[in-house]
C-alpha cells in the first residue's frame, strides 16, 4: 500500500510516495515559474500545476511499483492564490499568487471594515485571496461577472483529481472570507469582500476524505477504482504535519523563498495587531499562529544571482565559525513585508556601504538582515504571550550551518535539525492521506522525526548581536509602520 503526498509549491511541484508506516519510496519534483507582468504582481497558469502533476505521477508510476497500489492523495499547496472557474469549471484568468500585492489598496480598506479582523482572526494582507477579488471587481469586471468558484491552489488540484469543488480549513483560513475560530465561511466577510457563500468550495477537514480519484485520472495512472483524495492544506499547515508540529510548545522556523516562524496552538487565539496570522491547523480542533517574512531565501538568491555566485558558495565564504555582527545592515524586504510591518511598499536596502565593502561583507549582511527579520516575528508572538524556546528548522536555507547558528543567536533559541530526509509539506500531505484513507490519529500520525543536531545560541555573542538587532530595527524608523496605517485608518 503507498500514500502520495504532494507539495504544490511556488517554483515546481513535489510528489512523494510513502508507505503507511513512512518509508518514503521516492519523490520526483517538476519545476515552473511565476509570471511578473508588472513590479508586485505574481501569476501562474493553473495548468502548469496539472502538467507538473501529471509528469510527476508518471514518473513514480514507472519508477516504483508500489505506485500501482495507492490507497489515498493529499495535496499541499501555496497558499492565498485566486484561482477563478467559470460555470464549466474552466479558468477564467490566470491565479493571482500569494507574493502577488497588486490589492494592496482593497487590502487596506477591506482591513479597515468593521468586524473584518476580528471575524477573520487576521489582518487582510494584500497577498491573501479576498482582496485579489476586489481587484479583479475594479479592474477585470467581466472576469469577475464570471466567477462561479474560486478555489485555492491545492483546492484547484483537489477539483482536478475529483472534479469536485472541495478545500479544507487550514488553506481557507487566508483567505479573509473565512471564520477562522468556527471553521466555516463567514456570510459577513463574504459580505464584505463582494462575494457570494456559492462561490466558495465544500469545506473538509485536511485528514478528512474530500472526494475519490476520477476514473480517468485513475487509468492513466494505473490505480484502482477507489483512491481516496484528503482535503490537503495550506503549505505551511502540511509542513507542521510533516514535523509533528501539533501541541502547544510545538513549532518550527522554515527557511524557504519565504521566512516562517510557526507555533501550534491548541486553540484560536488571534492578535491581528502583530501582523501574526492565525490559522485552522490541517486536523481538527488545533489552530497554528506563525510569522511571515516575504524573502528569506530570496534575498540570498537575490545575492547570488547579482554576483554569479551560488548561494552555498556565498555562505561557505564565511567560514564555520558565527563572526560578530558587521557594520553593514541590510533590509530584506525585496518584496514587501507582512510580519511585522504589513507594508507591501517597503523595500530592501543596505546600510552602511563603503569601499572596502565585498561580497563577503554583503553575504554576512544579507544572512543577518534575515535572522533580525526573523527576529521581530518573534517580538510579535512574545507581545501576544506565545512562548517559543526551541524550534524545528526546516527548509532550503537551513542546510547552512552558519545560517542556523546566527538565527539561534539572534533569536536566543535552540534549534533542532532533523535527521535527513523529506521534512516539507510533502510529506505532511502525504501523512494527511494516510489519515482520510484509514481514520489514524493525528497523535499517531503525525510524529516528529529525530534529531540530527542541536543547534544552541553562542553565549559570546548574544549581546553584540542584541545591539545590532536594535541597531536594524532603528534603521527602518521612517518606514510607515503598522501603527501608523491604523492610525490612519482611524
Ligand atoms: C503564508 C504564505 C506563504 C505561502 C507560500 O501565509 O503566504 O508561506 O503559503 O509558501
Amino acid at each position: 500500500m503507498s500514500y502520495l503526498g504532494i507539495d504544490l509549491g511556488t517554483s515546481g511541484l513535489r510528489a512523494l510516495l510513502m508507505s503507511e508506516d513512512g518509508h518514503v519510496f521516492g519523490a520526483v519534483e517538476r519545476h515552473y515559474t511565476s509570471q511578473h507582468k508588472h513590479s508586485g504582481w505574481s501569476e501562474q497558469d493553473p495548468s502548469c500545476w496539472t502538467n507538473a502533476l501529471e509528469a510527476a505521477a508518471v514518473t513514480l508510476r514507472d519508477t516504483y511499483p508500489e505506485f500501482a497500489h495507492l490507497k489515498a492523495i493529499g495535496v499541499a499547496g501555496h497558499m492565498h492564490g485566486a484561482t477563478l472557474l467559470d460555470q464549466a469549471g474552466k479558468v477564467i484568468r490566470p491565479c493571482i499568487l500569494w507574493n502577488d500585492t497588486r490589492s494592496d489598496v482593497e487590502a487596506q480598506r477591506l482591513d479597515a471594515t468593521q468586524g473584518v479582523r476580528d471575524m477573520s482572526a487576521n489582518i487582510v494582507f494584500p497577498g491573501f485571496t479576498a482582496p485579489k477579488l476586489l481587484w479583479v471587481k475594479q479592474h477585470e469586471p467581466d472576469n469577475f461577472a464570471r466567477v462561479a468558484k474560486v478555489l485555492l491552489p491545492a483546492a484547484y488540484l483537489n477539483f482536478h483529481l475529483t472534479g469536485d469543488h472541495v478545500a479544507d480549513m487550514s488553506d481557507s483560513a487566508g483567505t479573509s472570507w473565512f471564520n477562522v475560530a468556527q471553521r466555516d465561511w463567514s456570510a459577513k466577510l463574504l459580505a464584505a469582500g463582494q462575494m457570494r457563500p456559492d462561490q466558495m468550495p465544500r469545506l473538509v477537514e485536511g485528514s478528512e476524505p474530500a472526494g475519490t480519484l476520477l476514473p480517468a485520472i485513475a487509468g492513466r495512472w494505473g490505480l484502482g477504482p477507489d483512491v481516496v483524495v484528503a482535503g490537503g492544506a495550506g503549505d505551511n499547515a502540511a509542513a507542521a504535519c510533516g514535523i509533528g508540529a501539533l501541541n502547544e510548545g510545538d513549532g518550527f522556523l522554515s527557511l524557504g523563498t519565504s521566512g516562517v516562524l510557526l507555533a501550534a496552538r491548541d486553540g484560536c487565539y488571534p492578535a491581528p495587531a502583530s501582523a501574526l496570522h492565525t490559522f485552522c491547523h490541517a486536523v481538527p480542533d488545533r489552530w497554528y499562529q506563525m510569522g511571515v517574512m516575504l524573502s528569506a531565501t530570496d534575498s540570498l538568491n537575490w545575492l547570488s544571482s547579482i554576483t554569479g555566485t551560488s548561494a552555498p558558495d556565498l555562505t561557505s565564504s564565511l567560514g564555520d565559525d558565527l563572526r560578530a555582527p558587521g557594520d553593514l545592515l541590510f533590509l530584506p524586504y525585496l518584496s514587501g513585508e507582512r510580519t511585522p510591518h504589513n507594508d507591501a511598499d517597503i523595500r530592501g536596502s543596505f546600510i552602511g556601504l563603503s569601499v572596502s565593502t565585498d561580497v563577503t561583507n554583503l553575504t554576512q549582511a544579507v544572512l543577518e538582515g534575515v535572522a533580525f527579520g526573523l527576529r521581530d516575528q518573534l517580538e510579535a508572538f512574545r507581545q501576544t504571550g506565545t512562548k517559543i524556546d526551541r524550534l524545528m528548522a526546516i527548509g532550503g536555507g537551513a542546510k547552512s550551518r552558519y545560517w542556523l547558528k546566527l538565527i539561534a543567536t539572534v533569536l536566543n533559541v535552540t534549534l533542532d535539525r532533523p535527521q535527513a530526509g523529506e521534512f516539507g509539506a510533502a510529506i505532511g500531505a502525504a501523512r494527511l492521506a494516510i489519515m482520510a484513507r484509514t481514520a489514524a490519529t493525528a497523535e499517531r500520525t503525525l510524529t516528529k522525526p529525530g534529531i540530527s543536531e542541536v543547534i544552541i545560541p553562542t553565549p559570546a555573542l548574544i549581546e553584540e548581536f542584541e545591539q545590532a538587532y536594535k541597531r536594524f530595527r532603528s534603521s527602518y524608523q521612517p518606514i510607515k509602520s503598522i501603527q501608523s496605517r491604523t492610525s490612519v485608518r482611524q
